[in-house]
């Protein structure tokens, strides 16, 4: 069974959650490991558990007037197409609601834009090319 939980850094599965962003973000387009955790410190961090393993993780990171960005957005390959994405998602909406935020944005590698479409966010302003690939904004209002 997957549950999805909130983490922070000194908990054990972070180490997990580094991990699987290492191999299914940054080493797929060439980044060194662990490139990209300049946020982490002040993001909240979410993981998609199966028996002590995290299969699925996402983070959301406080931005200002109301806004906050979704990052890090990664399930194992062989348990992507499960609806784990959809569940970290619906969590970490959920959880920005009784935060009172009022939107969430993200950049979304081009190939994620009919996920992201599928749970409710849409494009919005001009494509954009970041670590080599490319981007669009999206957004959604809570
Ligand atoms: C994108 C990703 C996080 C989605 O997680 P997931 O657990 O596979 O997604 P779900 O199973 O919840 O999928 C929800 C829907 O989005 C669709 N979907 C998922 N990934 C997709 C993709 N890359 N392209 C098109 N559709 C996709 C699924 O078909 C599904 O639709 P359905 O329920 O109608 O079949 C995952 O595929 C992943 O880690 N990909 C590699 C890393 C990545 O691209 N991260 C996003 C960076 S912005």
């Amino acid at each position: 069974m997957i549950t999805i939980i909130q983490i922070n850094m000194q908990d054990p599965l972070y180490k997990q959650e580094q991990d699987l962003r290492n191999r299914i973000l940054l080493r797929p387009i060439g980044l060194p490991d662990h490139a990209w955790e300049m946020d982490d410190h002040k993001a909240w961090h979410f993981v998609a558990v199966e028996e002590d393993n995290v299969v699925g993780c996402v983070i959301l990171v406080p931005l200002h007037n109301g806004q906050a960005q979704l990052k890090q957005m990664a399930v194992e390959t062989l348990y992507q197409s499960k609806g784990i994405g959809r569940l970290l998602i619906e969590t970490l909406l959920a959880f920005a609601k009784r935060q009172a935020l009022t939107e969430v944005v993200c950049h979304a590698q081009d190939r994620a834009i009919p996920f992201y479409i599928k749970n409710g966010f849409e494009i919005y302003d001009e494509p954009f090319v970041e670590v080599g690939v490319p981007h669009h904004h999206m957004r959604i209002r809570l």
